[in-house]
């Protein structure tokens, strides 16, 4: 059994992601923690409230964390991609349960530090609740089973701008602290989430399961859709946050490398960009396992098979 705690910005690839651990039996989503990120950290938290319902696994809290960057003001521009409800404009009603008192920091770090060894840690947004919560208890990155992280680029271009990646580039500062850390830290970027598309006819056939997941997600990604035809004439979407879900469920079905990686930091036309050192020219030790490669069509079946299953 593989015990996750997802931090989240929900967010319609995170929903996708999201569905796809909790379809696995050999999966114990133990808690999900929302921050600021393709919406503001109120809407990703009711919209991890609203997943979990259409899930039917209300039972799992959601626990609140940061609603803006460590250094700079929250420059929300996700919603062109996510909808201004952070969920394809679906406009669903509001979640029955409630999110917990508690923040996402200090839940972190009680989770974690309550369970040795035990947890692996999935961030599918921006890394400020994690530099908070290693910030305040350092020991938290050798207390993970692992972290895996979808964000950066180190091969290609940037989405968000034309060198950095959306998770990224909302925090860099906080992309940083993580990023030397000392975690056993693998970074699911846009290297490999690109070499994934997610067609309309894939779509159609998901939708063909009629169940109130695949309805879901047929729903959400309407928008989402929408936004790639007209953005980047593409006829589906690249699969950004369940790619990373996907290493965590079966690693085997990525190629990776451990490398040393930097964060840029500041207010320059660099920030965010991840940076590796192939080379070593830095003699910094390798702090990052660095996903460089995907078997694409065996992870769109098993995503297939996973969340259409009754
Ligand atoms: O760059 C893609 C990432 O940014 C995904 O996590 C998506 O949900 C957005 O948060
Ligand atoms: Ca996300």
């Amino acid at each position: 059994m593989k015990r996750l705690i997802i931090d989240t910005d929900p967010g319609i690839d995170d929903s996708m992601a999201i569905l796809f651990a909790l379809r696995f039996p050999e999966i114990q989503l133990e808690a999900l923690t929302t921050v600021f990120g393709n919406v503001g950290v109120e809407q990703t938290t009711l919209n991890a409230l609203r997943i979990l319902e259409v899930a039917g696994r209300d039972d799992i809290p959601v626990v609140p964390g940061a609603g803006k960057p460590l250094l700079r003001d929250y420059r929300g521009k996700g919603y062109r991609v996510h909808g201004r409800d952070g969920l394809g404009e679906t406009n669903l009603p509001p979640p029955r349960a409630q999110a917990r008192p508690e923040r996402a920091a200090e839940y972190l770090i009680s989770r974690i530090m309550g369970s040795p060894g035990e947890i692996t840690l999935v961030a599918i947004g921006p890394l400020t609740n994690l530099a908070l919560a290693v910030s305040l208890e350092p020991r938290l990155a050798q207390n993970v089973q692992e972290l895996v992280i979808m964000g950066g680029a180190v091969a290609g271009p940037g989405n968000a701008t034309p060198v950095a990646e959306a998770n990224i580039h909302n925090d860099p500062e906080a992309a940083r602290i993580v990023f030397h850390a000392g975690w056993p830290l693998t970074m699911v970027g846009l290297d490999v989430t690109r070499k994934t598309v997610i067609s309309s006819a894939y779509l159609a056939r998901l939708k063909e399961a009629a169940t109130p997941i695949t309805d879901f997600i047929s729903a959400v990604t309407a928008f989402y859709l929408r936004h790639y035809r007209e953005r980047l004439s593409m006829d589906g979407f690249y699969v950004h946050d369940p790619s990373a879900m996907g290493y965590v469920l079966d690693p085997t079905l990525f190629q990776s490398q451990k490398v040393y990686v930097d964060v840029e930091i500041g207010d320059g036309r660099s920030s965010g960009q991840t940076m590796a050192d192939w080379r070593g020219q830095w003699e910094q030790p390798v702090n990052v396992n660095v996903c460089l490669d995907v078997d694409s069509s065996r992870f769109l079946d098993l995503y297939f098979e996973h969340i259409t299953r009754k």
